[in-house]
């Protein structure tokens, strides 16, 4: 990406961010979703919380959580706050009917755990992330680290029952270790190219011993609040 269209995207994630602050009402309980859209979202609710605005929220990840705090931003837990009024959070890809994958950023277990337990979930995106069809992006897979090869050929062997042709990268740092989510466990990345039938994959990734969580979102996001050079767009499912 060039620096003018780095500068574009990350204007555009903002512009959506801003518009779901004005979403969040005094009171509320309210999940932080990651990644660096998010991030946005949570520098500007941080903004409003400053100016006043009495609200709680829960970080669906440690990087969240750090963000949340410097942004004064108080928290709370799923223990003492289990239903959520709202949850906003970025997506890998989006598509009409508001189905998503997430996870890019390794947080999808949290973040689909606070996202079930809110009442609405609203998307923030620039619009490279609208698609037609699942698949482009990579689907992330969270599995336990015991048993991690033959979970490794257990997905392998459903998704390739499924007809798709894609193999299961496991998630390294840039430095070559195996990528460790906040839950301590490992992540593959599905290349499947194109997702026709992403219910039926998501139960059947659900089905397998060692799996905890998958990046597909379905059913979940209510909104989702796409920006591009024209303005914003909002999609409601
Ligand atoms: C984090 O695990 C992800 O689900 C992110 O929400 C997703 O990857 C979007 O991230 P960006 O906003 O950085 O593109």
């Amino acid at each position: 990406m060039t620096n003018e269209a780095l500068l574009t995207s990350e204007a555009l994630k903002r512009a959506a961010a801003a518009h779901a602050v004005d979403f969040v009402r005094p009171g509320m309980r309210v999940g932080l979703g990651t990644g660096s859209t998010a991030r946005h979202f949570v520098e500007l609710l941080g903004e409003r919380v400053r100016q006043g605005l009495d609200i709680v929220a829960i970080p669906t990840s440690e990087a969240t959580r750090a963000d949340a705090e410097r942004a004064g931003i108080q928290l709370t837990t799923l223990e003492e706050t289990p239903d959520l009024d709202l949850t906003v959070d970025g997506a890998d890809e989006i598509t009409r009917g508001l189905n998503a994958i997430k996870g890019g950023g390794g947080a999808l277990l949290r973040e689909k755990i606070v996202a079930s337990a809110s009442a609405r979930m609203i998307v923030i995106a620039d619009e490279s992330k609208w698609v037609d069809t699942l698949g482009r992006f990579p689907l992330p897979v969270e599995v336990v680290p015991f048993g991690v090869a033959p979970t490794r050929c257990a997905i392998e062997q459903a998704v390739a029952e499924m007809g798709y042709a894609g193999s299961a990268r496991q998630r390294r740092t840039r430095e070559g270790h195996a990528f460790v989510t906040d839950g301590g466990h490992l992540i593959f990345d599905l290349e499947l190219g194109r997702i026709p039938e992403p219910q039926a994959l998501a139960r059947r990734l659900a089905g397998i011993p060692g799996v905890v969580e998958h990046g597909l979102f379905i059913g979940l996001v209510r909104t989702a609040i796409i920006a591009g050079p024209q303005g914003i767009r909002i999609e409601e499912a």
